[in-house]
């Protein structure tokens, strides 16, 4: 494998295709993009510590940013300095430090909000991720708005945590759980979506980008479809907020959920984006400390969003961090960086070919920078710990969507999942490692 040798050169015709179709993709959104350099690979990686060490005595090749990203050292210290010094619990003290906390906490509200084109700061909930953002959405969908005999529409390719919250809200409330098919591509079922809308359906949540096939769904036209209808969207941006730009005005959706740690920020940090009426709405998810206006014995006042959802000392220093990996995706040049990405994708497709047995799962037209593969003969547990003692980390397991996996006949995969701050080294090493494996297993 010589790809490395060939940087920036490795150029077929489909993957200038792709990267077409991914810039005008998104081309709306672009325009709150501004004033970054040129996407420069090389530059990049030095800004991620952890892709300068070893494993196992090999360069480490990290591929399994879907699983978790890698942190720019801005985000590490912006952490150490938090905790060095300034480090204060908020909303609670009149002295210097609290004030200053409070402040940079409240400051990234505004700074997510503008991230996501939100216009109202208020709808931002700090959450500990995506998990929990779903989850409090699906209780103030149990307490405020299902009752039997209405539906919520999933789609078969969604990732656990936003599947499990809704069986517990079905069996909870007497409503029915439906689910959209996905085609063997891997691709949502769009002619079965829109028989399945109905007016029983009371809400629509799915996934932007899948964290097993790497799909990018058709949201906008089905945010369309289905508020055509009054039917409320959630989205599950976990794969999608790290890698494109995210426009929520544009967008049109009515939740949106993303977890820090995939954004290249710290984990137990998330956000949840909910239309005030919506949030307004829903009772309290957790109760305790700092969401309440008034406790008496004889009864509770809450404050106003988003504090009503926020009981508790929340994740400050997440939030710091959160706000530290912002700045630093707001400072890319992402149309540079998604068509970096679009290029590594191309590039493990193209050397992976040759592998005898090997099937991808997932090959949507419309495709994030993840490839999930299996190959005849190998279990995907082996696979990832054959690569590991390359140096090579991929993920090997069912990716939190078994249901998915099942609809392929499949209990596992292994997924290779990249990110800005891989190169083209990556992908050799990578392929250099599975051809390896092939040859050890015969
Ligand atoms: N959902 C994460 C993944 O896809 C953990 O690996």
């Amino acid at each position: 494998m010589t790809l490395a040798q060939d940087s920036g050169s490795v150029t077929t015709k489909s993957q200038k295709i792709r990267i077409t179709i991914e810039i005008i993709h998104f081309e709306p959104t672009l325009k709150t993009v501004s004033n970054e350099a040129p996407f420069d690979p090389a530059r990049i990686r030095q800004d991620f510590p952890i892709l300068q060490t070893e494993v196992r005595g090999k360069p480490l090749t990290y591929l399994d940013s879907g699983a978790t990203a890698q942190k720019p050292a801005a985000v590490i210290e912006a952490l150490d300095r938090y905790y060095r010094c300034e480090n204060a619990n908020i909303h609670r003290g009149l002295y210097h430090l609290s004030e200053r906390a409070t402040e940079a906490y409240e400051a990234t509200r505004g700074k997510v909000a503008d991230f996501l084109g939100a216009g109202d700061v208020d709808e931002i909930v700090f959450v500990r991720g995506a998990t929990e953002g779903i989850n409090l959405v699906a209780h103030g969908f149990i307490e405020a708005v299902l009752k039997p005999g209405d539906e919520i529409l999933i789609s078969h390719m969604e990732h656990h945590a936003n599947i499990v919250p809704w069986q517990i809200a079905a069996a909870k409330t007497g409503a029915e759980l439906k689910v959209i098919p996905v085609t063997d591509s891997g691709e949502l079922d769009l002619a079965r979506f829109e028989a399945m809308l109905s007016e029983k359906t009371k809400l629509l949540s799915i996934v932007h980008v899948s964290n097993t096939l790497g799909t990018i769904n058709p949201v906008r036209s089905m945010i369309k479809q289905a508020q055509a209808l009054g039917v409320p969207v959630l989205l599950d941006g976990c794969q999608s907020a790290p890698h494109m730009p995210v426009n929520l005005a544009e967008l049109g959706c009515d939740f949106f959920v993303f977890s820090g740690h995939k954004l290249f920020g710290p984990t137990g940090i998330g956000v949840l984006w909910g239309k005030r009426e919506w949030l307004e709405r829903f009772p309290p998810y957790q109760s305790g400390g700092d969401m309440i206006e008034q406790v008496d014995f004889a009864g509770t006042t809450y404050k106003p969003i988003p504090s009503k959802f926020e009981a508790g000392t929340p994740h400050i220093a997440g939030v710091i961090g959160l706000s530290a990996a912002i700045d630093y995706v707001n400072a890319l040049d992402r149309v540079g960086a998604l068509a970096h990405e679009a290029q590594l994708l191309e590039a493990a497709v193209e050397v992976l070919a040759g592998v005898d047995g090997l099937r991808v799962i997932g090959t949507a037209a419309d495709k994030a920078a993840m490839l999930s593969f299996v190959i005849e003969g190998i279990h995907p547990h082996d696979i990832g710990t054959f690569l590991d003692a390359d140096g090579v980390a991929v993920r090997a397991g069912h990716h939190c969507t078994q249901p998915l996996l099942k609809r392929f006949g499949l209990a596992a995969t292994a997924r290779a999942s990249f990110s800005f701050y891989n190169n083209l080294e990556d992908v050799d090493r990578f392929a250099n490692a599975v051809h390896k494996l092939q040859r050890f297993f015969g």
